[in-house]
């Protein structure tokens, strides 16, 4: 397999033969811009970078077979987009000259609930919106524990884990998949049971793109009770920020599972946002007894069912539930992302640093999730994310500026803040988590025409510890050649006998 052998006509009439001209883009095609940056949520990804010299728009699985097809023999590599999410736009751009195809998923994008037994099938391009959206018109005691913005794509999404507000009572998007239809390398259609178990494992948090093509998820819906709780509670610096948010560490991770508090810590306030799966007169008491030093009290208690809590916690309160489905984003930042685990709390006196760091010119925020309860009580090799057991909260850094500016600054100070958190975040590895990718943590070196395995080591023990290995060799069983590849995806382990 050579990419330097791909000819655009050979590739393109392989496809034309078994995919309609219409679901095929090349760039001299008139909507072949529009088509790619439809689903570009970063702009700093518009320019210099190495776009796609195809993009294929397939409308059921035997045009994503033949796109496979095609593209070994023709020597062209495909990149899958599914929400098009990925921070470091690896879904349809390449760190390095590279002549490749986007399949575009937008239009495979069906949710098919199975009210009967708490069930659906989700096609990798629908958005956890339209996923929400139909799960809430099911009735208003199902749900599913997945991420928060509704614009998100179901395919890498799942693909790398998935993690919201429900995560202390239910885990992952994956560790909620019970199924998948998967199009591998060699173009065949494989379910749970064709596939093996340690494909279907991989597949579960092991990150996209590496061991072919997810189409369809399995889900199992999760209950929730008919009305759930909200609040918002922010507290400045003045107000006892740092006291606050050091008693949170031990607190929130230990709370009943049918309570999360995150925090998004900007500027000098910790602003503390909650989901209760229940009443406003059963929290009261909860938080009276468990986190007096927020101050929470009735007044902050928002109650409402559990799909009109998905645009109201990320939307804003004006936002309806027909909103979780508008999948237009604005695009006037370009942002920068990292991630780090905490195992154990950090003290009083470093975040008192932490908020001279946050009120530096140019700085960025951070998002801390709580885990504990159902996301910390599975074995870390049950699923290839390994942030489980003794996790107490994670982090996400994130930094933005306005689009069309070089971002150096706060490129500068992310990385910085980073480094200034080593001491105090977890070790050997210091933990990421696959869905916030970063490319500052290591990328992939090809050797003899795979990736190899000892390189990946770098950037993927942090993301998957133990389970490096394994995903190595389920990706040495489904794709040994290495087909599906991106600068951080699972290099091929084949063993011998
Ligand atoms: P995209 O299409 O870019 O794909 C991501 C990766 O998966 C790429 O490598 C791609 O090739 C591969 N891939 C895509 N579809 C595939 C398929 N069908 N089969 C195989 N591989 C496939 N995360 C979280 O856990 N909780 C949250 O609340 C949020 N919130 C959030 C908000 C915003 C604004 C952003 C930008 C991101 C998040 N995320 C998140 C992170 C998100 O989960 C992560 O970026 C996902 O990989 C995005 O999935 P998409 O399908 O949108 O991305």
């Amino acid at each position: 397999f050579s990419s330097s052998l791909a000819s655009s006509d050979s590739f393109l009439q392989c496809l034309s033969e078994k995919i309609p001209s219409e679901l095929l883009y090349t760039q001299s095609s008139p909507s072949f811009t529009s088509v790619l940056e439809a689903t570009i949520r970063n702009p700093k990804f518009l320019t210099n970078t190495t776009r796609p010299v195809w993009i294929i728009t397939p409308t059921n699985v035997s045009h994503v077979q033949a796109a496979v097809v095609c593209g070994r023999q023709e020597g062209v590599r495909l990149r899958v987009r599914s929400g098009g999410h990925d921070y470091e736009g690896l879904s349809y751009r390449s760190e390095r000259p590279e002549s490749f195809a986007v399949l575009d998923l937008v239009k495979i994008r069906a949710v098919r609930v199975e009210n009967q037994n708490a069930t659906a099938w989700v096609d990798s391009g629908a958005t956890l919106g339209e996923m929400y959206y139909a799960i809430g018109k099911a009735g208003n005691q199902l749900a599913f524990p997945a991420g928060l913005c509704p614009t998100v794509g179901v395919g890498g999404h799942f693909s790398g884990g998935g993690f919201g507000m429900l995560l202390r009572k239910y885990g992952l998007a994956a560790d909620n998949v019970i199924d998948a239809v998967l199009v591998d390398a060699k173009g065949r259609l494989l379910d749970k049971n064709s596939m093996g178990s340690n494909v279907f494992w991989a597949i579960r948090g092991g990150g996209g793109e590496s061991f072919g093509i997810v189409l369809s998820w399995k889900i199992k819906l999760v209950a929730v009770p008919p009305t759930v709780t909200a609040f918002r509670v922010p507290v400045t610096i003045n107000q006892g920020a740092v006291d606050v948010l050091t008693r949170w560490q031990d607190v929130a991770p230990a709370l009943p599972d049918d309570l999360i508090i995150r925090v998004v810590v900007q500027g000098q306030t910790a602003t503390f946002q909650s989901l209760y799966l229940g009443t406003c007169d059963a929290l009261l008491p909860v938080m009276r007894s468990r986190f007096p030093e927020l101050g929470m009290n009735r007044s902050h208690c928002k109650e409402m069912t559990w799909i009109q809590s998905v645009p109201y916690i990320y939307l804003g309160s004006s936002a309806t539930v027909e909103d979780i489905l508008n999948r237009t984003i604005a695009m006037d930042t370009s942002n920068k992302a990292t991630s780090d685990y905490v195992r154990q709390a950090i003290t009083k006196d470093v975040w008192t640093e932490i908020f001279s760091w946050l009120a530096q010119p140019n700085a960025g925020l951070m998002i801390l999730d709580p885990y504990g309860g159902k996301i910390s009580s599975i074995p870390e090799a049950a699923t290839p994310f390994p942030h489980r057991g003794g996790v107490l909260y994670n982090i996400q850094y994130m930094n933005f500026w306005r689009a069309g500016g070089g971002g150096d600054a706060q490129r500068t100070w992310i990385r910085d803040f980073y480094a200034f958190m080593a001491p105090y975040v977890s070790k050997n590895p210091r933990e990421a988590y696959a869905n916030y990718r970063d490319l500052d943590l290591g990328e992939n070196v090809v050797v003899g025409g795979v990736s190899s395995y000892e390189a990946g080591k770098v950037w993927g023990e942090k993301y998957f510890k133990g389970n490096y290995q394994r995903l190595a060799m389920a990706k040495g069983e489904i794709d040994p050649d290495d087909y599906f590849r991106n600068e951080q995806s699972i290099p091929p382990l084949v063993t011998s006998g």
